[in-house]
């Protein structure tokens, strides 16, 4: 078990034994259970045999992004609201990243808040959204725009849930442990280039090395004041690649979108801060080893730089980004000039 702040995580928690503890000490008054249709398929049967005895509320919405919006917050409020949750009720997130951020923000928002438990049930969710705080949803194209940062009482971390996880989801979470090596540690990088196929890892100690990373910025900072933007590394070119893909016929999952962005910011950090170019090629034909294509042409490149100018990291109209100096060294606040940044699209495109 891992201390973070005021809350604990729990690794392979065999039969969700403490989380039948922690909700049988805390004595609520009602327990939720937020899933969309997926993970009520895979992985609520899983959840209510664990916690067989214990009544649960379920409430189900439609999987995917284009869900995490203010429409199904009122949703969750309404199913909230109907089956008269009170402050004394808990609300369990048993999905992704999308059910974890809009899971949160509901319980934070609902009568000032209740508390939530999230129990992720992707790599990626795992790895990274499960921690650090921050809740919300997605508004007008600009992904995670409303929100609130709020701490669950509990995150439970289970690998066996990723068995039943589609293979570009796997993918996708991926993504987030190659940042987390990219922006830490050049060691581990370098350990996942020379496996074969990440299908087969060591979940278990691959969740808990990259969660480590993760966890240690975010209680350094919290609040993303400074060294908690280097978890934004790929992410400023990638959300805005991420969103504009959903208007395409080839949408992009946000750890697919990450790892263009990833290769477009090393191409910056390269002309920017000097990142070795043989870091820059390893990095590049890494990810491209791993991702398949995504033809930038399909959105208009214009249009990546407006939603760029939207992200919530920049300053004084100034688009920030997190580069690197090296692999495993970072550099927040960097300035980028828009003609740089359509370069460095066109080295993605080329690649
Ligand atoms: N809060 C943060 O710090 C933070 C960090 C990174 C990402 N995020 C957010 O996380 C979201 C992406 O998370 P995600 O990739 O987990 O997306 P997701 O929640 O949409 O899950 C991906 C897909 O997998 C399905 N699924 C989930 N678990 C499954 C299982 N065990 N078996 C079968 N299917 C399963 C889901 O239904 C969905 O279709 C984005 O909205 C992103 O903004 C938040
Ligand atoms: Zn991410």
């Amino acid at each position: 078990m891992i201390q973070l702040q005021d809350y604990s995580i729990h690794f392979q928690d065999k039969n969700f034994a403490l989380l039948r503890e922690q909700l049988t000490t805390n004595a609520y008054s009602k327990i939720f259970v937020l899933v969309d249709s997926n993970t009520n398929r895979h992985c609520l049967p899983i959840l209510q045999n664990a916690l067989e005895g214990i009544e649960l509320h379920i409430i189900t919405i439609q999987a995917g992004e284009i869900h995490k919006n203010i429409e199904t917050c009122q949703f969750i409020w309404k199913a909230l609201m109907q089956q008269k949750a009170d402050r004394k009720s808990v609300l369990l997130n048993l999905g992704g990243g999308v059910i974890g951020d809009m899971g949160g923000f509901c319980a934070s928002t609902f009568k000032r808040g209740i508390d939530f438990i999230q129990i992720p049930t992707t790599l990626l969710a795992q790895v990274d959204a499960s921690i650090g705080g921050k809740l919300g949803v997605d508004f007008e194209l600009v992904k995670n725009s409303i929100g609130l940062f709020n701490n669950p009482q509990a995150v439970y971390l289970y690998t066996d849930f990723f068995k039943t996880l589609p293979k570009n989801e796997l993918y996708s979470g991926y993504a987030e442990v190659v940042k987390h090596t990219l922006i830490q540690n050049k060691e581990a990088f370098l350990q996942l280039n020379q496996m074969d196929c990440i299908e087969h890892s060591d979940w278990e100690s691959l969740v808990k090395d990259s969660l480590y990373i993760k966890k240690s910025i975010v209680e350094q900072d919290p609040f993303e004041e400074n060294i908690r933007k280097s978890l934004n590394f790929g992410h400023t070119i990638g959300h805005a690649i991420e969103s504009l893909s959903w208007e395409t016929d080839a949408p992009l999952l946000h750890g697919e979108a990450v790892a263009i962005g990833m290769i477009a910011e090393c191409y910056l950090s390269y002309k920017l801060l000097g990142l070795p170019q043989h870091e820059l090629d390893l990095i590049g034909q890494y990810l491209k080893s791993l991702y398949a294509k995504f033809d930038l042409h399909k959105i208009h490149s214009t249009n990546i730089i407006t939603l760029i100018q939207q992200d919530k990291k920049n300053e004084h109209q100034q688009i920030c980004f997190t580069l690197l100096n090296k692999i495993g060294a970072f550099k927040i606040n960097i300035h980028a000039s828009e003609a740089l940044i359509l370069e460095s699209l066109a080295y993605y495109n080329n690649l």
